[in-house]
């Protein structure tokens, strides 16, 4: 069965869970995965970013779309680049408490985007009981987390449930991804703060053949690193963030 929670609340077991925050965590976690960073620790807030703080390190994040005090960047996927073998450590709102929760109710847990949407489903191959989370916002839901929900179940196959085929009709009202996020309520904040390149480089899609997966978690952390890839999927292996 395909079942998508439309907000974190609608969180139950599964045996694999795909945690989506398009705009802009899972984007930006698997950007670092793309450009260097042997690790993502995703964490469950600010406070436990700061004492995960080590040398090898990079603190990542935001709170109302801007970067946290003491932290080393914000949370724009063009920022997570240059990894260089370190680990970014993320705080976010929504998006870095998702994953982490996640991790309690699947044993496997993806992080997927519209960057890495081909390569999601590559992985998620004929798998039957697949928990597409989407982050939202503020505990309500995002238009584009929605919308690439949809776009990843229709790319699965089986049985979907009744808020799958909800996600799916999204999908049919936007001609192109950059229109399903340009209509949200978070490309309007991020616009506000002068984040509007974060919105065209997270709407690019099937870029990136990184798929990004909880390996350990525990204390208000979970530990992501790249899933070797199983399936080829047709991906720019050159394509980075725009400017
Ligand atoms: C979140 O986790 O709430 C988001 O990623 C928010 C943002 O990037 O501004």
């Amino acid at each position: 069965m395909i079942d998508v929670a439309l907000t974190p609340a609608e969180m139950r077991p599964a045996a694999v869970a795909v945690v989506l925050d398009v705009l802009r965590a899972t984007s930006t976690a698997t950007q670092a995965l793309r450009s260097g960073y042997r690790a993502v620790l995703c964490a469950a807030s600010i406070d436990r970013a700061h004492e995960l703080r080590g040398p090898g390190r990079v603190l990542a994040g935001e709170r109302r779309c801007r970067k946290p005090p003491g932290f080393d960047l914000g949370n724009s996927p063009s920022a997570a680049i240059d990894g260089n073998g370190r680990e970014l450590v993320l705080a976010t709102t929504n998006g870095a408490p998702a994953i982490v929760a996640a991790a309690a109710a699947a044993p496997r847990v993806l992080l997927g985007c519209l960057l890495n949407l081909g390569a999601v489903a590559a992985a998620l191959g004929d798998a039957d009981d697949v928990l597409i989370v989407c982050a939202g916002t503020d505990r309500a839901v995002a238009l584009e987390d929605a919308y690439c929900a949809g776009r990843l179940s229709v790319l699965l196959g089986g049985p979907r449930t009744d808020a799958a085929l909800v996600a799916e009709g999204l999908v049919r009202a936007y001609s192109e991804p950059a229109a399903a996020l340009w209509a949200s309520a978070d490309a309007r904040r991020l616009v506000q703060c002068g984040l509007q390149g974060d919105i065209a480089d997270c709407a690019r899609e099937s870029v990136f053949g990184v798929v990004p997966r909880i390996a350990s978690s525990g204390d208000g952390v979970a530990f992501v690193i790249a899933e070797p890839v199983r399936t080829a999927v047709s991906v720019d292996p050159h394509a980075t963030v725009t400017a």
